[in-house]
C-alpha cells in the first residue's frame, strides 16, 4: 500500500477532485484493531539498561581447526537479563573462509535448552558462504586476535599493514535469547556505506540509526525501510597514502538495529546468532577498494544479482488507476503519438476483482478482450506485466458466490502461516479484506504458487511479476480476521483513494513559484478539506494505549513485545503493527515463528515466483520486481524503491538508495518516476525522467488519485523524456553489458564517484551526480525552478579527460574539484563520457527489439595517453543457459582500434560508424582489416571536426554482422 502514515495525502487532480467519492463501505475494519502500543525506542529511552554493563564471556577449550579455531564461550559473570535471559554456554567458531573472508560465528551451545533462542538462519533459505578447503590463518588477508582481558573481546586487521578494521576491546559481548550486541571501535569521522534499504544520506554519518524491520511505509527517510541488507562498507582516507577499504556483513535476518555513533558501531539484533563476515576489500596486488569490497560480498556472501532480459531495460510505464482496458490503449496510444519509446505496461490492482489476485474484474477488464490487447502489445514487441500482493484473500465461508479458489487450494495444501492460539490460519488484513499468507516453509507452497500464476498466466499472458506488499504487510494488528471471515470482503481500517475526504493537494517544492495560480487554489482547497475531515471524519480515530518496555522473564520470550524496541517506522514503534505479528508459526517441525522470519517473506516470495517464471517459460531469465528484500534477493528479483513521492527531495535520495541496492547486488534497481503519492509537475516529472533514464529499471508510476503523470501529458516531459531516453536506448548494449559483468563477477552498475575516483576524499559523499558503470557521468538537475546544474569532473587535473555526450566536445579549463556549472535547460540532463572508455552503440529507436535490430557503432574517448577500452556482451536477450555469446573486447592505442572477438553469438546488425573523441590532429585517411582481409575503404568518409574523427560507411564491410570478424582500424598521418 502507500504510506500508512501519509494516507490524508493522497493526490486528485485540482479539476476532478470531489468527482467520484464514496464513503467506506459498511462493513469496514475499524481502526481500534488497528491501535498498537505505543512503546519509547530503546535509543531514545533514558531509563533503558546499558548492555556494555553486562558481564561478557570467557574464552575456554580452544580448538585448532585447518581453517581457524574454536572456543567455548562461558558467561563471565551473573545474568544482566538487559533485553533478554543471559545465554550462559555458546560456541566461538572462526574460520578463514577464503583469502579475503573471514567468518565469526557465535551461537548457543546447547541447542535444545527450552526457551532460548536457537534459530540460526538456514542455508536453505539464505546462502551461507564456506570454507574454500584450503584458507588459513597464514594465507588470510585478514588476521584476527583475540583476548579474554576482562572478558571475550576480539580484533580483526589487515594482515599486510595492520589497519585494525573491526574491534570489539574494550567491549562487551551480550548474548541473551531476545538481544544480542556487539561493539567494534571506529576511527574518528568514520565513513561508512551500505546498510540498505534506507532513504539516507549516502554517506551514513556517525550519529544514525539504521533499524531493519521489513515495513509497508513509503518514503520513510532515516528509518527502517522495505529491505534488509546488513551489509556495510568501511573506506578510510590516509592523507595522501592508498586509501583503503573493507566491508563487514552479519548473516542475521532478526529485527535489528546498527547504532553508528561517534567513534562506534553497536550491531544489536532481537535474537539468532552472531554470523559476521570480514571482507578484506583487497585485490590480488594487496591494494583495497570499495568496488572490490562490493565484489566480494556479492561473489562470496549472497551471490552476483540475475541477468535480466534485454528487454527490462526499456522504459516501463504503470499507475494505479489504470481501471480499464481502452485507458490502457490510450496510454500506448499517447506514447506513440508523441513518439516516446514504451516498452512495457503494468498494472496495479485495478485489473482484479475487488483486489484478489489472480480473478479478474470481468466488467473492465474482462479476459478475452484483455488477453487480446496483451497479444496486441507482444505483437508490437512491447510487454506486459501486472501486481500480484502477497496476501490471499479468505472468502466468506457463508457465500458461494465469494468463492475464492487460489485460497481453497492452498488452504487445502496448509500452505498458510498459522496462529497459534488457535492452530488455524493467521487471519490478517490485506485491500481486499481478510487474508492469510503463503508459509513457504512448507514444501508444497512452491507448487500451489506455481499453480496458481502459471493457471493466471494461461489467461493473462504477462511477462514478467510485480510481487507487493511483500513486508509482508498486514493492515490490523493480528490475526484480526478470526471469526470474522463472514464479514468479508472487509474495507480496510483507513479511507482508500476515491473515498471521501482524501484529496491530495500537495505539489513538489517550487510549485508556488512556477504555477502561483494553481497552487494557491491547491492551499485553500487543502485547508478547506482539513477543516472538514476534522469536523466530520471518515472513519473513527484509532485508538493507541501506551505500553512500556517489557522485561525480561526466565523462561520466557515476548515475541510481540520484546523487551528491546526497535525504532520502527510504524505508529507506537510496535512490531505488531503493521505486519504479521510475531507470534504467527510457521508449519515446518520447530513451528519457526514470525518473530524469526518476519525480513525472509520478500525473499521468499520472490524466489518463489523466481520458480513459477522458470516454469511458465522454461529456459528463460525470470523477470520479478519485488518490494521486500533481503541478503541474497538480488540473484532472483529486481526492486522498486517503493512508495516515494512527487518531490524534489525524494528524486534525490532515490540516487543514494539505489548506490546501495547496487551495493546490495540488487542492481535491478528503479524508482516510482515523477514520484507515487502526490501530483508531480511539469518540472518535477521532466528532471525525474532525464535522471531515471540512467538507472537501471525505468518506469513511471503514481498513486490512483493523483493526476496523470506518463510523460506524454506535458510537452517539456515528452521533449525531455525523448532526448534522455535516445541516449539510454542508444547505450542499452552498455547497460546489458554492465549486468553482465554484475552477473558473472560482481561487478557494479551504477557507481558513486568515491567508489570510481577513491583517492578524492572530497567526493566521499558525493550522490548528485553518478556514474553509469565506470565510463559515464551523469549529473541531474536536482532542484526546481533553475536551468543550470553544478558538477565535479572527477579526476580532471589528475589526468581523466570528461567529454560531453552530445557534443563530444572535452571539458577544459576546469581545476581540480572545481563546482562548475552547466547548462541544463529543462530538457537536458548533462551526461560526460570518460576518457579512455570504448562504448558499443546502436540506433536509439522506440522499442528495444528495434534498437537490437538497428546499426552499431562505436564511440571512442580518448584518454590522457591517447588510448581506450571496452566491452561488448552478446546473447539472445532471454536464455538463462544461452546457446551461444559473444564478448567482443575493444582496444585502441597509438591510432589503431582493434577488436577482439569470442564466442559464436551471431547479431546481424551492421557496424555503420566510429567516433574517436578526443583526437588532436587530423588524420590523412586509413586503413581497415577485417577478418584478415583488408578493405577497400573508397567509399568510407573520415572527417575531423572539433577533435573528433568521424568514420561513416563502414556498413558495406559489416554486412554479414558487425562483429563477424576480428577488425583493426588504423588512422594513417
Ligand atoms: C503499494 C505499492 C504501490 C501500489 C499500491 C497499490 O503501495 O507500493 O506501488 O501502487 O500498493 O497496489
Amino acid at each position: 500500500m502507500y504510506s500508512t502514515l501519509a494516507l490524508t495525502l493522497l493526490a486528485m487532480p485540482l479539476a476532478f477532485a470531489q468527482s467520484s467519492t464514496t464513503n467506506p463501505p459498511l462493513s469496514t475494519l475499524l481502526p481500534q484493531i488497528d491501535a498498537a502500543p505505543s512503546l519509547t525506542p530503546t535509543i531514545y529511552d533514558n531509563s533503558a539498561p546499558d548492555p556494555q554493563r553486562c558481564p561478557g564471556y570467557k574464552a575456554s577449550g580452544l580448538t585448532n581447526t585447518s581453517s581457524g579455531f574454536t572456543a567455548d564461550l562461558t558467561i563471565a559473570g551473573a545474568d544482566c537479563a538487559a533485553f533478554g535471559n543471559d545465554i550462559a554456554d555458546l560456541v566461538l567458531e572462526v574460520v578463514y573462509q577464503t583469502k579475503e573472508r573471514l567468518n565469526l560465528k557465535v551461537y548457543p551451545k546447547y541447542l535444545s535448552e527450552s526457551n532460548i533462542t536457537r534459530y540460526t538462519l538456514s542455508p536453505d533459505l539464505v546462502p551461507q558462504p564456506q570454507w574454500d578447503g584450503k584458507t588459513s590463518a597464514s594465507s588470510s588477508d585478514l588476521t584476527l586476535k583475540w583476548s579474554n582481558d576482562p572478558s571475550f573481546q576480539f580484533e580483526v586487521s589487515r594482515s599486510s599493514d595492520g589497519e585494525v578494521l573491526f574491534s570489539t576491546y574494550g567491549n562487551v559481548m551480550v548474548y541473551e535469547d531476545q538481544f544480542i550486541e556487539i561493539k567494534t571501535s571506529m576511527v574518528k569521522n568514520y565513513t561508512i556505506y551500505g546498510l540498505a534499504e534506507n532513504a539516507h544520506d549516502f554517506l551514513l554519518g556517525d550519529n544514525y540509526t539504521q533499524t531493519f524491520y521489513a515495513v509497508d511505509a513509503g518514503n520513510s527517510i532515516d528509518y527502517n525501510s522495505y529491505g534488509t541488507h546488513p551489509f556495510y562498507q568501511e573506506t578510510r582516507y590516509h592523507n595522501g597514502a592508498p586509501t583503503t577499504s573493507h566491508g563487514v556483513y552479519a548473516r542475521n535476518a532478526h529485527g535489528q538495529e546498527w547504532l553508528l555513533r561517534d567513534e562506534s558501531v553497536t550491531y544489536r539484533t532481537l535474537g539468532g546468532s552472531f554470523d559476521m563476515y570480514f571482507l578484506s576489500g583487497q585485490k590480488s596486488d594487496g591494494s583495497s577498494s570499495a568496488l572490490q569490497t562490493i565484489t566480494q560480498y556479492q561473489t562470496g556472501c549472497v551471490g552476483t544479482p540475475a541477468m535480466q532480459q534485454f528487454w527490462t531495460y526499456g522504459f516501463h510505464q504503470l499507475r494505479w488507476g489504470y481501471q480499464n482496458i481502452s485507458i490502457m490503449e490510450g496510454v500506448v496510444q499517447g506514447y506513440k503519438d508523441a513518439n516516446i519509446p514504451l516498452e512495457c505496461l503494468w498494472n496495479d490492482l485495478d485489473i482484479y476483482d475487488n483486489y484478489q489476485d489472480f480473478t479478474d474484474a470481468s466488467l473492465t477488464f474482462p479476459a478475452g478482450p484483455f488477453r487480446a490487447w496483451i497479444e496486441s502489445l507482444h505483437a508490437n514487441n512491447m510487454y506486459y506485466v501486472p501486481i500480484i500482493d502477497s496476501n490471499i484473500y479468505v472468502p466468506d465461508p457463508n457465500n458461494a458466490s465469494d468463492a475464492y479458489p487460489p485460497y481453497s487450494r492452498g488452504a487445502a495444501l496448509g500452505t498458510y502461516i498459522r496462529d497459534p492460539s488457535t492452530g488455524q490460519f493467521y487471519i490478517g488484513d490485506g485491500w481486499p479484506g481478510f487474508s492469510v499468507w503463503a508459509d513457504w516453509l512448507v514444501p508444497t507452497s512452491q507448487q500451489w504458487w506455481t499453480n496458481e500464476t502459471s493457471s493466471y498466466h494461461e489467461i493473462i499472458p504477462f511477462d514478467g511479476i510485480w510481487i507487493d506488499l511483500s513486508e509482508a504487510s498486514s493492515f490490523c494488528v493480528g490475526s484480526c480476521g478470526n471469526g470474522r471471515t463472514t464479514e468479508n470482503p472487509v474495507h480496510p481500517p483507513f479511507t482508500l483513494p476515491g473515498d471521501v475526504l482524501t484529496f491530495d493537494y500537495n505539489y513538489p517544492e517550487g510549485f508556488n513559484v512556477s504555477n502561483a495560480t494553481e497552487a494557491s487554489l491547491a492551499a485553500s482547497a487543502a485547508s478547506s478539506q482539513a477543516s472538514a475531515v476534522s469536523a466530520n471524519p471518515p472513519l473513527p480515530a484509532a485508538t493507541t494505549t501506551t505500553q512500556g518496555r517489557t522485561t525480561p522473564t526466565p523462561g520466557v520470550r515476548n515475541l510481540d513485545f520484546p523487551p528491546y524496541v526497535i525504532n520502527n517506522v510504524q505508529a507506537g514503534h510496535a512490531l505488531v503493527k503493521g505486519a504479521i505479528a510475531p507470534t504467527a508459526t510457521h508449519n515446518d517441525p520447530s513451528n519457526t515463528t514470525e518473530y524469526e522470519m518476519h525480513n525472509l517473506f520478500g525473499l521468499q516470495i520472490s524466489n518463489a515466483t523466481y520458480n513459477a517464471l522458470l516454469e511458465i517459460f522454461p529456459g528463460r531469465r525470470p523477470f520479478t520486481v519485488g518490494r521486500s528484500t533481503f541478503a541474497s534477493s538480488g540473484r532472483t528479483t529486481s526492486h522498486w524503491g517503493g512508495d516515494n513521492t512527487s518531490t524534489w527531495g525524494s528524486m534525490f535520495l532515490s540516487i543514494s538508495q539505489a548506490f546501495t541496492m547496487m551495493m546490495a547486488g540488487i542492481p535491478m534497481f528503479g524508482a516510482d518516476t515523477c514520484g507515487f503519492a502526490h501530483n508531480t509537475d511539469y518540472e518535477l516529472c521532466s528532471r525525474w525522467m532525464e535522471l531515471s533514464a540512467f538507472f537501471p529499471f525505468y518506469r513511471n508510476h503514481n498513486v490512483k488519485a493523483a493526476i496523470s503523470q506518463e510523460a506524454y501529458r506535458w510537452s517539456s516531459v515528452a521533449e525531455a523524456s525523448r532526448r534522455a531516453m535516445s541516449v539510454r536506448y542508444s547505450l542499452l548494449n552498455y547497460m546489458y553489458t554492465l549486468f553482465y559483468h554484475a552477473h558473472t563477477s560482481g561487478d557494479t552498475v551504477m557507481r558513486a564517484l568515491a567508489w570510481e575516483f577513491p583517492e578524492d576524499q572530497t567526493l566521499a559523499g558525493t550522490y548528485a551526480q553518478f556514474l553509469l558503470g565506470p565510463s559515464l557521468l551523469v549529473t541531474p538537475v536536482l532542484e526546481p525552478n533553475v536551468d543550470y546544474v553544478k558538477g565535479v569532473f572527477p579526476g580532471i587535473g589528475q589526468g581523466t579527460r570528461w567529454y560531453d555526450w552530445y557534443t563530444l566536445d572535452e571539458v577544459t579549463g576546469v581545476q581540480p574539484q572545481e563546482n562548475v556549472t552547466m547548462s541544463a535547460p529543462l530538457e537536458h540532463i548533462n551526461v560526460h563520457v570518460r576518457g579512455g572508455a570504448i562504448l558499443p552503440l546502436q540506433e536509439p529507436t522506440l522499442t528495444t527489439t528495434a534498437t537490437r535490430n538497428s546499426s552499431y557503432s562505436i564511440l571512442v574517448a580518448l584518454d590522457g595517453q591517447g588510448a581506450a577500452s571496452g566491452d561488448l556482451y552478446l546473447d539472445d536477450g532471454y536464455s538463462l543457459v544461452p546457446n551461444a555469446t559473444k564478448i567482443v573486447t575493444f582496444s585502441y592505442s597509438d591510432s589503431c582500434l582493434k577488436t577482439s572477438i569470442n564466442g559464436t553469438y551471431h547479431s546481424t546488425p551492421p557496424l555503420a560508424n566510429i567516433t574517436i573523441a578526443g583526437v588532436g590532429k587530423a588524420p590523412c585517411g586509413l586503413s581497415l582489416t577485417i577478418a584478415g582481409q583488408e578493405c577497400e575503404v573508397g567509399a568510407v568518409v573520415l572527417s575531423h571536426l572539433n577533435e573528433t574523427v568521424s568514420i561513416t560507411g563502414l556498413e558495406a564491410f559489416t554486412g554479414e554482422g558487425a562483429w563477424q570478424g576480428e577488425m583493426e582500424l588504423i588512422l594513417q598521418y
